[in-house]
């Protein structure tokens, strides 16, 4: 073979890998308003910077004819490329070869860049569009799924991981996505579940479609498996990118400061007249988190989901913190099984890759009711005070009202370990409401008027943060106005915060 021949068999090769499985199959996921795993990393990635690996392996499998049909990269795309100039890998499965399925040679592929993210501490993003275990490769491609599994675990709290949903996901396909850290969905074309319709309907005679089982917006309002529903492909690759912006690499490192314009003493008038006297009036908490983080921009996560509980990330100062805020607009802020769950799983995450926390409180308790109690609201409930306790990043609160009963000692309390803690003057903290005190304290003892004279004599003693203040709980009540700058001064302080906890193999938060 002469050396001209050698290099058009390199580019022929390099064509047969890139079209997949061909222009007809690139048409219809085309016309179902998807785009390519090579379109999709195109999006991703800073211009010219992918790196592709082991785009010429292929499978071993012989039967079902299968010998006849190989594809060079054998239906997924890896590799590694820069997101704002930093090091991030990839693997997006090809649904144009064999519906994306995985086999052994397509998981071992998945498997090198795993290792790689991990070895070299850099955010792995998985972008998945698969029908699951190739169902032609038997044990094998069970076996590579497992493989998966385990290095998904051994990489969780080491390097971010996170995954997009952008087509049909079901079986092992969602899995390994539930193990990563955050998940994306699209709104009109990615779907997750276990078993699809035609299951379902064989063992439980539900009808139910594809959409309602496992559409994005199932899972990001029902389910709270996805953390983010985007309206395509293309805005699915924005949105990630945007939340890289926020993360450190790895866990070693810190997260990516970015140069501040906006005053650290910046007040904002606004929020002195934002709380209402009356604790019943309720108020949107995002206003006082859009007007303290820098430039007002919020990344929130599960913005659909739990809304009694907002989580998300900005920034103070150019540092990146995560902000947990309970939002009295959505059942008076009220902490349930569904916002316990939501708000522990990314107290952890930020705990993990050295975010520090900031936690505005206004929280009238846990929600009371026999649904809430048959669903283990104890257990629920106590993640998120096990992850608040667990975390040993900087935490800063701020009671904007609201802090009674089990809830104050929850979000983030002096007793939980918190560094700083701020109430604003309208704080109310105590064991509960006025009412309710006074009806189990004095049940049957007074008339209407005593009772309500006992409620505001409750309400003057108990509902200020000046107790707390006076017992060292609090640090400082500070005027709603100047959170900005308290909160970035409380973070410049704790910025070398060191905390170790007793040796342990790991603790057993209750799941
Ligand atoms: C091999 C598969 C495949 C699979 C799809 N294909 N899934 N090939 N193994 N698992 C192939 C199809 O044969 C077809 O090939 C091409 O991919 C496109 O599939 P279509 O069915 O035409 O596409 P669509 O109508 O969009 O439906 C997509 C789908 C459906 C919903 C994903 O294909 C489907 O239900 N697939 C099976 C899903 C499943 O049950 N997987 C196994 C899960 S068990 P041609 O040549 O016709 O284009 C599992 C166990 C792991 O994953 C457990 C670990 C814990």
């Amino acid at each position: 073979m002469s050396l001209k021949d050698k290099y058009k068999e390199l580019e022929q090769k390099n064509k047969e890998a890139e079209i997949g499985g061909g222009p007809e199959r690139i048409a219809k996921i085309h016309a179902s308003g998807r785009k390519t795993a090579r379109e999709r990393i195109s999006d991703l990635f800073d211009a010219k910077t992918f790196v592709e690996l082991d785009k010429f392996v292929v499978h071993h499998n012989t039967d079902f004819g299968m010998d006849q049909q190989k594809i060079p990269g054998d239906g997924i795309v890896t590799g590694y490329g820069k997101i704002d100039g930093r090091l991030v890998y990839v693997f997006a499965q090809d649904f144009t070869v064999f519906g994306g399925s995985l086999g052994r040679a397509n998981a071992d592929k998945v498997i090198k860049v795993m290792e790689l993210a991990m070895k070299m501490g850099a955010p792995l993003i998985g972008l998945n569009d698969s029908g699951g275990a190739r169902i032609q490769e038997g044990v094998e491609s069970l076996a590579g799924y497992g493989d998966i599994f385990f290095r998904n675990v051994q990489a969780s709290g080491v390097v971010p991981q996170i995954s997009a949903i952008l087509g049909p996901c079901a079986g092992g396909a969602v899995y390994s996505p539930a193990i990563t850290d955050f998940i994306f969905m699209t709104k009109e074309t990615s779907y997750m579940f276990v078993t699809g319709p035609d299951v379902i309907k064989t063992v439980t005679h539900e009808e139910v479609t594809k959409r309602e089982l496992g559409g994005a917006t199932t899972h990001n309002t029902k389910s709270g498996v996805a953390h983010f529903r985007a309206e395509d492909d293309e805005q699915a690759m924005l949105m990630i990118r945007e939340l890289i912006g926020f993360l450190p690499s790895n866990n070693m490192e810190d997260p990516p400061v970015k140069p501040c314009t906006d005053s650290a003493h910046r007040e904002d008038e606004k929020l002195r007249d934002l709380i209402p006297l009356d604790p019943n009036k309720p108020y949107d908490m995002m206003e006082i988190i859009t007007s303290v983080v820098d430039d007002n921009n919020f990344f929130e996560v599960q913005p659909h989901f739990a809304q009694n509980v907002i989580i998300g990330f900005g920034r103070l100062n150019g540092k990146p913190v995560g902000v947990v805020a309970n939002q009295p607009t959505m059942l008076a802020g009220v902490l349930d099984i569904d916002a316990s769950v939501k708000a522990a799983r990314f107290v952890r995450f930020c705990d993990s890759f050295n975010i520090p926390l900031v936690t505005f409180v206004d929280v009238p308790g846990f929600l009371p009711g026999v649904s809430q109690e048959f669903g283990g609201i104890i257990k629920h409930g106590a993640k998120l005070l096990y992850a608040y306790a667990e975390a040993t990043v900087p935490k800063i609160t701020v009671i904007t009202r609201k802090a009674y009963g089990g809830a104050y000692c929850v979000m983030s309390s002096k007793h939980l370990g918190g560094d700083i803690n701020y109430s604003y003057p309208m704080g109310e903290i105590a064991v509960m409401g006025p009412d309710g005190a006074v009806n189990i304290l004095y049940r049957n003892k007074f008339d209407e008027k005593e009772k309500a004279k006992a409620v505001e004599d409750y309400r003057e003693l108990f509902c200020t943060p000046y107790k707390a203040a006076g017992l060292g709980y609090l640090d400082e009540v500070i005027h709603p106005r100047q959170t900005r700058l308290k909160l970035i001064q409380a973070l410049e302080m704790t910025e070398n915060k060191r905390q170790n906890s007793p040796p342990k193999k790991h603790g057993n938060i209750p799941l």
